[in-house]
C-alpha cells in the first residue's frame, strides 16, 4: 500500500522533478496543474498529502487550500513557496496548511516533511478500535488483548475520550501509547478536526518551543520570518505531545500556561493568542525521577497527572500474547499476500515465554519477519528467531538470546511428556534442562548460574545433586 502524494504546480518541470524525487521514496504520485484539477483528483483519489505551489497562474494558493479543505478537512497540505511569498504561506498556516517549504528546497528536508505529513494523515484517518472481537480491517487499527489489565485500559479510554480534558499516557517503549492516543482522538468529539502528533524528543531542544508556539520575525538569530506554531495550527483539534519527558523546563512553563489558561505568546511576540486545543501527552520516562532531578516541573506534572492511562508492559499481561500473535499473523498475511494458517503450538508457546523487553512493537516486528520469511503455511518453531541484539548483553544474558532454543527444548519435552500425562516429570525435565543450560552458559560457575535461574546457590547445589548434573552434563 503506497501512500499517495498529490503534486499541484502549473510548472511541468517542477512536477516532474518532485515526482521523481518522491517516487524514489516509494510514494504513489498524482499530479495536477490547476485548482480545478487538484480538486478533481482530491475527490477521486483521496491523496494522503498534497504538495502545492503557492501561486498557480492566476489563482492563489490560499484559494486552492480552501477548496481542498472543503473536500477533505483533514488533508495535510504543504506549500512550496518562493522568496517573497512567505507571507502568504504564513497566512495559509493559520488557515490549516500543514507546513511550507522555501524553494529551492533540500530534497532531504522535503522528504522529511512529507513523512511527517503522511504520519499525521494516517493518525487522523486510520481509525483505532478497541472493542474485542472487531474484525481485522487493514484500513483500521485495533487494540488487541482481553487481559484484565487491558480491559481497565479500554474502560479508561471509553470514559476519558468523550470528555474534553487533557490526559497523560504512560508506559514503557512499545506498549501502545501512540495507538491509545489515537483511539482517544477517534472516540472524541474532536474526531473531525485535526490530530497533530509532535515528537518532543525528535526536535532539538532549542527548536521545540518555536515548533509548538511559533515565533515572530527576528525573535532570535535565524528567525527570518514569522512562524506559526503547532498549537495555533491545531486550533479546535487535538495535539499529541509524544515523549513529553524530553521537553525542556522553559518550554514546560509555556506549555503549562496553555493547559491552564489556554493562551500563549509566540517567541518574541507581545500579542497573547488564545487556543482551543485538546492535549494528549505521552512518555516512557519516569517523571517522578525526572522531577527529583529537576528536569520536569512539578506543577506541570500535577496538572497532567490528573488523568493518566498506564499501559502495562507485555511481560505483565502474557495472557494476551497468543491473541496478539494471531492478530499480527492475520494482518501481515493479508498485507504480504501470504496464506499462513497459524502457529505450530510449540512455536506459539515459545513466543509466550519470552520476556519481550521491546513490548508489543518487538512482538509485532518478530511476527512480521516470520510472515515474510516462512515458506509453508504454518509458522514452525524453527521459523522463530528472536532479535539479534538480545544475544550478547552481559553475563548470563546469552541465555535470553537462546530463548528459542531453551523454549524449544522445554516444549519438546512438554509435548513428549504430555503424551504420558506426567505433570511432575515435566517440571523436573524442564528444570533440569534449564539448570544444564545455565551451567553451560556460565562455564559451570554455580553462583552466576544461580543468579540467572533466580534461585539461591544452595538450592541450585541440591538440585544439581538430585538431577545428577556434573558441569552441565547429566551423569547417569
Ligand atoms: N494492544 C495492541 N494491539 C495491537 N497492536 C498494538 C498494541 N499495542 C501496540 N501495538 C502496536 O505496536 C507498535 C508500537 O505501539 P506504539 O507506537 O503505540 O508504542 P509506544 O508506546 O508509543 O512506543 P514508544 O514509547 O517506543 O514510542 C505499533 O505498531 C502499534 O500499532
Ligand atoms: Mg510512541
Amino acid at each position: 500500500m503506497a501512500y499517495k502524494i498529490l503534486i499541484v504546480d502549473d510548472d511541468e518541470a517542477i512536477r516532474y522533478s518532485v515526482s521523481r524525487m518522491l517516487s524514489e521514496e516509494g510514494y504513489e504520485i498524482l499530479s495536477a496543474s490547476s485548482t480545478k484539477e487538484a480538486m478533481d483528483v482530491t475527490s477521486r483519489e483521496s491523496p494522503d498529502t498534497v504538495l502545492m505551489d503557492i501561486r498557480m497562474g492566476t489563482s492563489s494558493g490560499l484559494e486552492t487550500l480552501r477548496e481542498l479543505k472543503k473536500i477533505d478537512e483533514k488533508l495535510p497540505v504543504i506549500l512550496m513557496t518562493a522568496f517573497g511569498t512567505t507571507q502568504t504561506a504564513i497566512e495559509a498556516m493559520k488557515r490549516g496548511a500543514f507546513d511550507y517549504v522555501l524553494k529551492p528546497f533540500e530534497p532531504s528536508e522535503l522528504k522529511e516533511l512529507i513523512q511527517k505529513a503522511v504520519h499525521a494523515r494516517i493518525s487522523m484517518h486510520q481509525k483505532v478500535n478497541f472493542e474485542p472481537g472487531t474484525a481485522i480491517n487493514l484500513e483500521q487499527d485495533l487494540i488487541v488483548g482481553s487481559s484484565k489489565k487491558m480491559q481497565e485500559v479500554y474502560k479508561m479510554i471509553g470514559q476519558v475520550a468523550p470528555k474534553d480534558v487533557s490526559l497523560l499516557i504512560r508506559g514503557e517503549s512499545g506498549t501502545g501509547k501512540e495507538l491509545v492516543a489515537r483511539a482517544v482522538y477517534h472516540h472524541s468529539a474532536r474526531r473531525d478536526k485535526p490530530f497533530l502528533p509532535v515528537n518532543c524528543a525528535a526536535i532539538p531542544e532549542a527548536l521545540l518551543e518555536s515548533e509548538l508556539f511559533g515565533h515572530e520575525k527576528g525573535a532570535f538569530t535565524g528567525a527570518s520570518s514569522q512562524r506559526i506554531g503547532k498549537f495555533e495550527q491545531c486550533h479546535e483539534g487535538t495535539i499529541f505531545l509524544d515523549e513529553i519527558g524530553d521537553m525542556a523546563p522553559s518550554t514546560q512553563a509555556k506549555f503549562l500556561r496553555v493547559l491552564q489558561e489556554k493562551e500563549f505568546q509566540r517567541i518574541g511576540g507581545t500579542q497573547t493568542l488564545r487556543v482551543n486545543v485538546r492535549v494528549i501527552a505521552a512518555t516512557n520516562k519516569n517523571l517522578e525521577e525526572e522531577m527529583k532531578k529537576g528536569h520536569f516541573r512539578e506543577d506541570l506534572f500535577y496538572r497532567l497527572n490528573t488523568i493518566t492511562i498506564w499501559l502495562p508492559p507485555l511481560r505483565e499481561k502474557k495472557e494476551d500474547i497468543p491473541e496478539l500473535c494471531l492478530y499480527f499473523l492475520k494482518r501481515f498475511s493479508l498485507e504480504f499476500n501470504k496464506n499462513i494458517l497459524g502457529f505450530h503450538p510449540a512455536g506459539l508457546k515459545a513466543l509466550t515465554h519470552y520476556s519481550w523487553p521491546g513490548n508489543i512493537r518487538e512482538l509485532e516486528n518478530t511476527i512480521k519477519r516470520m510472515v515474510i520469511t516462512t515458506k509453508g503455511n504454518l509458522i514452525l518453531p524453527e521459523d522463530i528467531q528472536m532479535p539479534e541484539g538480545e544475544k550478547e548483553k552481559g553475563p548470563g544474558s546469552r541465555i535470553q538470546g537462546n530463548i528459542p532454543q531453551i523454549a524449544q527444548t522445554i516444549f519438546d519435552l512438554i509435548l513428549e511428556a504430555q503424551g504420558r500425562n506426567e505433570q511432575g516429570e515435566i517440571m523436573d525435565h524442564v528444570e533440569k534442562e534449564l539448570i544444564k543450560l545455565a551451567l553451560e552458559e556460565t562455564q559451570g560457575n554455580q553462583l552466576k548460574a544461580a543468579q540467572i535461574l533466580g534461585m539461591n546457590r544452595s538450592t541450585l547445589r541440591k538440585k544439581i545433586e538430585t538431577y545428577k548434573i556434573v558441569k552441565g552434563v547429566v551423569v547417569e
